[in-house]
């Protein structure tokens, strides 16, 4: 994401037969506790292994931006399990094969725990997301400070297996777990001025390491347009994978909007704001030559220093093209009827 902070570099993965075998006979296991991811996920990862077993030691470029971290494939210890978590309708999942969960919890995008793609999983045990409180504030006729618990309690939680696609041209399949913003949004009554939202990360340094460097205006601050969070496809996620959130993916809440870059999925949210004005946000403020306001994932336009036509799928060796809208153009095209979207990027 940064303004060319760090080298290019290469992404080195380094996997031992044994490291195969156990993360297989890990994730049958965590298959069979969750019940809800499908099977390509299976398929995914016996790929995986046999690449591994073939390959002792690998090297992959990751194109585009960003940072020369050296990925050692690490296993995150489990969160817990989500009960009752319905398995995604149709209209709410990709067929495509899952991301890799290790890379999913590994390989992250959290400035407030450093600038790396390993930093948030290695650093974000010191999160603390209990207790933990949202303020519902701004044009609502039911503003309030609410604490998780009763925030989260009317929302059954569902399983979402959208495509995720980073800015910085990688992009990765997470079978989430949460319910619609809209309907959240709702029980606070917006009022008829309401036309965006504007959500805050936590802002404690103490809790987030990351934020006693100045790498970015502190707190994180996302928006969206009053029908871009109304949208179906647009939800808060408490889990992936059937489990709790890991810290490093954004516990205890964060959004998820799946047409757009992944800097608009903000995450440890503990403000949403609805207001009238068009809110100000983290990356836009930081470089709005580089990152707009809408952040439709868009491969005709391009960000000033790589393309954004094509994508690396997390997992895999050759690029795929990008999709418009990330593939969701069916169900949110009609939202920018009329936007000019290389101005309106
Ligand atoms: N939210 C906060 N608070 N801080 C961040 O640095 N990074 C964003 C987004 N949300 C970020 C954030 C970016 S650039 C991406 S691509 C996604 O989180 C990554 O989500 P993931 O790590 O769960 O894949």
């Amino acid at each position: 994401m940064s303004g060319g902070r760090k080298p290019a570099g290469r992404a080195i993965y380094t996997l031992r037969l044994e490291e195969w075998e156990t993360r297989m006979g890990r994730f049958r296991q965590e298959r069979a506790l969750s019940g809800l991811v499908s099977d390509e996920a299976l398929v995914l990862r016996r790929r995986e292994f046999l690449r591994g077993a073939a390959l002792a030691t690998a090297a992959a470029s990751i194109g585009g931006c960003f940072a020369g971290d050296e990925v050692e494939a690490a296993s995150q210890p489990a969160t817990a399990a989500l009960p009752n978590v319905r398995p995604a309708p149709p209209a709410f999942r990709t067929d495509e094969a899952l991301s890799d969960a290790d890379d999913v919890t590994g390989y992250n995008n959290f400035y407030e725990f450093g600038t790396g793609k390993r930093d948030p999983a290695a650093r974000a045990h010191t999160l603390r997301t209990r207790p933990w409180s949202v303020a519902i504030e701004g044009e609502v006729a039911k503003p309030g400070l609410v604490p998780i618990e009763d925030l989260l309690k009317p929302h059954p939680l569902e399983e979402r297996i959208y495509r995720l696609r980073c800015v910085e041209a990688w992009s990765m399949v997470i079978p989430w777990v949460g319910f619609p913003l809209g309907a959240l949004l709702e029980r606070f009554e917006p009022t008829s001025r309401a036309r965006f939202v504007a959500f805050e990360t936590l802002h404690d340094p103490e809790q987030m390491p990351g934020q006693r460097r100045r790498v970015l205006p502190w707190p994180y601050r996302e928006a969206l347009r009053m029908d871009e969070a109304m949208h179906p496809l647009t939800i808060l996620a408490v889990g992936l994978y059937g489990r709790v959130l890991p810290n490093q993916n954004g516990a205890p809440l964060r959004l998820v909007v799946p047409w757009k870059y992944g800097f608009k999925s903000i995450k440890s949210i503990v403000k949403i704001r609805l207001q009238q004005r068009r809110p100000r946000t983290t990356w836009s403020d930081e470089a709005p030559r580089e990152y707009g306001f809408y952040a439709n994932v868009n491969p005709q336009v391009h960000h000033p220093r790589w393309s954004q036509a094509r994508e690396r799928r997390i997992g895999e060796w050759s690029k795929r093209p990008t999709l418009f809208l990330n593939g969701y153009a069916e169900q949110v095209a009609s939202l920018y009827k009329g936007l000019n979207l290389r101005r309106n990027f």
